[in-house]
């Protein structure tokens, strides 16, 4: 949506991939408090997200109310206090009758909830499509942006029904982002199938969902494509989360981390708060990258930054290591979609490698390289 509020894909946290329905106020608030110690919000997390299972049930009027035990102090107080931090806070709903939890939905009750959450203070809404039937997703989504429209207080809205109605074909005014999947889990590359017969994804799957890069040209700024809450340290190896983070970072993802930030490892910390991946993300540009080629099992994935420089990064899907000697010269990056076209016959570039913060060459020269198995080397080419 052109309204100024995710000009930049939107990062923050969400409470949903570790730990389910057991939120309440402690958590949230000492997650607040970790995301100003740790580093993330000046790294630019911003977003400290309740998803499912804060809800109690609606009162006489129809009004939504919070689950009390879990929530004594109310939505309102909390939203004061992440504010106090200076984050912003995120709910949960649903356009159907029912979360996908079980909770009361915001269908019949759109204008509602959205003036609940304005009283209330809220910032940023994701919002499901679980118990919809006989509703259209366009329409549907469409009635709760209205509604937070004339609530009054801007609201980041981020629509959450997997991709099935193809919302990069009409919601670029309607959200400021949409999911493009279902859901993610904690692995590589595997399918983690629930009882009920539907399945969660591993990350190189959800990036197969782009379905051969039919999507990329649909985001940009103000309206991104949503590869899922991230899972970054919830027990995936250093190089699959490494993997997972910068695939992110150029996928124009929202960076919404999904771990328990109180207590988390000097690593993921690291990996999270990579300055310089991060500002491939938060590009003004805001171009999705590209599958450039596929060397063997590595994927070779471009994207055009704001300044004239481009991020490489080079996605090992295999669990061998892979040498690479790359010579620059015999490519040209010609995007599939947009006018970007990048021949280092022409133009000389300083190759940084975006792990270690150190510039390795240039790409006048051939570029020799190791990417581990399971693992992504990202490189900022920088213009000369
Ligand atoms: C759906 C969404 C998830 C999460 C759960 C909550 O599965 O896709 O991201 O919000 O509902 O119940």
């Amino acid at each position: 949506k052109f309204d100024g509020l995710a000009e930049t894909p939107p990062m923050g946290w969400n409470s949903w991939n570790e730990f389910g329905c057991n939120v309440d106020e402690d958590l949230i608030k000492e997650t607040a408090d970790a995301m100003v110690e740790s580093g993330m919000k000046e790294a630019g997390y911003e977003y400290v997200n309740i998803d499912d299972c804060w809800h109690g049930e609606r009162d006489e009027d129809g009004n939504i109310t919070v689950d009390k035990e879990k929530f004594p102090s109310g939505m309102k107080a909390l939203a004061d206090y992440v504010h106090s931090k200076g984050l912003k806070l995120g709910i949960y709903s649903d356009a159907g009758y029912t979360t996908c939890a079980g909770y009361p939905g915001s269908r019949g009750y759109e204008y509602q909830d959205a003036q609940t959450y304005a009283e209330w203070g809220i910032d940023y809404l994701k919002y499901d499509w679980c118990d919809t039937e006989g509703l259209a997703a366009e329409g549907a989504y469409m009635t709760m942006r209205d509604a937070l429209a004339a609530a009054g207080n801007p609201v980041v809205f981020s629509i959450c029904e997997w991709g099935t109605a193809h919302p990069w074909e009409w919601a670029d005014d309607v959200g400021h982002a949409w999911r493009i999947s279902g859901d993610i889990y904690p692995c590589f590359d595997c399918e983690y199938k629930h009882e009920g017969g539907w399945s969660s994804w591993g990350v190189t799957k959800i990036i197969d969902m782009r379905k051969d890069q039919e999507i990329r040209q649909y985001s940009g700024p103000g309206h991104w494509n949503d590869y899922d809450m991230m899972e970054v340290g919830n027990g995936m190896k250093a190089g699959e989360d490494r993997a997972h983070f910068a695939m992110w970072a150029m996928l124009n993802s929202p960076l919404i981390a999904g771990n328990d930030i109180r207590d988390m490892s000097d690593q993921t910390r690291k990996i999270l708060t990579n300055e310089e991946v991060i500002a491939v993300n938060q590009d003004p540009e805001g171009v999705e990258a590209w599958r450039y080629t596929v060397m063997d099992s590595t994927g070779v994935w471009v994207k055009p930054l704001a300044d004239g420089d481009i991020a490489v990064a080079f996605l090992n899907r295999s669990q061998e290591d892979h040498e690479i000697n790359f010579t620059w010269t015999n490519h040209v990056f010609g995007d599939p979609h947009f006018d970007y076209s990048f021949d280092f016959t022409e133009t000389e570039y300083l190759v940084r490698d975006l792990w270690s913060g150190k510039n390795i060459g240039s790409t006048q020269k051939s570029t020799r390289f190791t990417v581990p198995g399971h693992d992504l080397n990202i490189y900022r080419l920088i213009k000369q």
